[in-house]
């Protein structure tokens, strides 16, 4: 077994990376388990301490657009306009891959999902580190992503070297993922980074499902991201999912055992009394309930309350599904996968 240090020191996290070394680090998204993208044996352990299929590609995270011909071959002139506007930041490119990123990162394929995060320690450590560094969510495979190192120890103590102790994660939600290898580019993941605002930019985009469903039957439906074939953020708990507390309650009534619900405070707010261990609602108690005023606080503290609902051995989490605009794409598309249905980008 391997012993996991929770360290600040981004020298000795970088020289750890570049020793072929696992490390866990803190994005403004959510946590990634970082190693180096051109280790052979780095990558393997990589995929085993998260369980995670082989056919499913891993990011590419550089800390300054200067490191880009560290892991592209070239970059279309639709990956430039999304990194001139949107990075540093939640948006991940799928560019062309150059040979420096081993194949087992990108699971075969010839492009890889390159990102620069926004966040203070994740470039420093990009920067130092001076490679690419392959970096999917810190997660076991399936379970919900981290938000904070705390999470992140939980699913890989004794599995990886170092933990980079950071803030919780500012955004929450994965990036945005967009293939911009082909003529159209094409949404593959909702993240932070809008349809709204991609659309100013690139108003040809397409996302993925709507592709699908327009072209059901046409050989043109090739490209997608393979990791939206795998089960995703789900928890142990079951998940159902609402359209208000109203819904919620009728459920509750008909069953005794621990409960949480998660939702968008109402416009005409309930009659709720707080208790000392979840908050009651004419009766029923929840133990674990969070109404949050925007989608934006939602997103931030969704990944952390499944966890913690499974903690606390919770057997059944309400989510109230959010609509279908701005960063509530990518939440909806979250609470669907949560709830083990696929999402609207899928
Ligand atoms: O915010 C994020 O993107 C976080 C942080 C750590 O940066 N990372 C993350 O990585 O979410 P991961 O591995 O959990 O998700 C990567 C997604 C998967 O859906 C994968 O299929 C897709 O990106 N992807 C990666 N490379 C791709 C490629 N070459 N073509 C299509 N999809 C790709
Ligand atoms: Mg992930």
């Amino acid at each position: 077994m391997t012993t996991t240090q929770i360290i600040d020191d981004l020298r000795l996290a970088a020289d750890a990376l570049r020793q072929g070394l696992l490390v866990a680090f803190p994005t403004e998204t959510v946590y990634g388990l970082g190693a180096d993208a051109t280790n052979p044996i780095a990558i393997q352990r990589l995929f085993a301490a998260k369980g995670r299929p082989s056919d499913n590609p891993l990011i590419v995270h550089l800390g300054e657009v200067g490191q880009l011909s560290q892991a592209a071959l070239s970059v279309s002139p639709t990956a430039w306009q999304l990194l001139d506007r949107f990075s540093p930041g939640p948006i991940t490119v799928v560019v062309e891959k150059c040979s420096n990123v081993l194949d087992s990162v990108t699971a075969g394929l010839s492009s890889v999902g390159v990102r620069i995060p926004d966040q203070s320690q994740a470039q420093e450590l990009l920067r130092l580190v001076n490679r690419p560094v392959a970096a999917p969510s810190a997660n076991l495979s399936g379970l919900p992503s981290c938000t904070t190192w705390q999470s992140v120890l939980e699913d890989f103590n004794g599995k990886i070297d170092y933990v980079v102790k950071g803030e919780v994660s500012r955004i929450g939600i994965e990036s945005t993922v967009v293939d911009c290898t082909r003529s159209q580019p094409v949404l593959l993941r909702a993240g932070a980074v809008t349809l709204e605002q991609l659309r100013t930019l690139l108003p040809n985009i397409i996302c993925w499902n709507d592709r699908v469903r327009e072209n059901s039957a046409s050989q043109l439906v090739v490209p997608s991201s393979p990791g939206l074939r795998h089960a995703h953020y789900q928890p142990k708990a079951n998940v159902r999912l609402v359209l208000s507390m109203q819904e919620a309650l009728q459920y509750v009534q008909k069953q005794e055992s621990a409960v949480a619900y998660f939702g968008l405070v109402p416009d005409d707010s309930m009659n709720q009394q707080s208790s000392e261990d979840g908050i009651s609602f004419g009766g029923m108690k929840f133990e674990l309930f969070q109404q949050f005023s925007s989608i934006e606080e939602y997103a931030r503290r969704f990944y952390e309350l499944l966890r913690e609902a499974d903690r606390r051995e919770i057997r059944e989490i309400f989510l109230q599904l959010v609509p279908d605009v701005a960063i509530g794409r990518a939440l909806r598309d979250r609470q669907l996968r949560a709830a083990g249905k696929e999402g609207p980008s899928n």
